[in-house]
């Protein structure tokens, strides 16, 4: 059902053959990784102001955007302490057989791998939510993240982890001044993550995106263009 693709950055991203979908842009999974999720969600600056950060990853697929995050921390003196989501625990197994990772990668990637399986360094904690994100969600008892990578398939082929009702979940888990991003730059998306409150901000081109979506309760985000503030803030006020 997964099929290994290797992407121009030279990292491995694995294709979904009953959706149709890859898990990563083909112009570069680890890039996507650090600059769609890590960079945007200030991980490395988390890491210089406090001693744990929590963060919360939506679709774990191969653990590139959790090794992205290790990667981000490295030389502040924080723990990780991820919680993660994923329906398919095939997915994993996947990206465990997967050899020939670029060298910037590996390092990260087997630490991800070993802290989901039974050989856990002291300090990593990343816990594995194996089941659909939907049911699991409500039912945590982590405290408020101070990240969230929402990186499921698309609205198209898989709607139900970008409506309004989970994604309000998702805000209710956040810190005041976590930052969300997503690669999604849809006006659906940006509208719910609205109407659960959150202030929304332009995410950063990456690979053959021109932007995608930050979301944040309190924290100043790059704006998105007018006529898409104008647009929400009609819906907003109108609906
Ligand atoms: C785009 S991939 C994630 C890639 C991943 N972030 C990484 O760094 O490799 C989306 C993942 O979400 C998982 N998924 C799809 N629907 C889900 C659901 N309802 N609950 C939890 N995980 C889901 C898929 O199996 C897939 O592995």
């Amino acid at each position: 059902m997964w099929t290994p693709i290797r992407t121009a950055d030279g990292s491995w991203t694995l294709r979904d053959e009953t959706l149709g979908q890859a898990c990563h842009s083909l112009s570069g999974a680890w890039e996507q990784a650090r600059l769609r999720y890590a960079e945007p969600c200030r991980v490395r600056e988390l890491g210089r102001e406090r001693p744990v950060v929590r963060l919360l990853d939506i679709g774990t697929g191969l653990g590139l955007n959790l090794a992205a995050a290790l990667a981000a921390l490295d030389g502040t003196l924080a723990r990780l302490e991820a919680v993660t989501f994923e329906r398919d625990a095939q997915v994993l197994a996947h990206s465990r057989a997967l050899a020939d990772w670029p060298a910037e990668v590996e390092p990260w990637l087997q630490r991800v791998h070993a802290a989901l399986g039974a050989q856990a360094r002291a300090g990593d904690s990343i816990r594995l939510v194996l089941g659909d994100a939907r049911e699991h969600l409500p039912t945590l008892d982590e405290a408020p993240f101070d990240a969230v990578f929402l990186d499921p398939f698309s609205p198209q082929v898989a709607p139900e982890l970008w409506s309004e009702a989970f994604l309000a979940h998702v805000a209710s888990r956040m810190a005041a001044q976590a930052v969300l991003s997503t690669y999604s730059a849809s006006f659906a998306v940006r509208l719910s993550l609205a109407r659960a409150g959150l202030t929304l901000g332009r995410g950063p081109r990456v690979g053959a995106k021109a932007e995608g979506t930050l979301a944040s309760w309190a924290r100043a985000l790059p704006p998105l263009e007018g006529r898409i503030e104008r647009r929400l803030a009609r819906r907003l006020g109108g609906s």
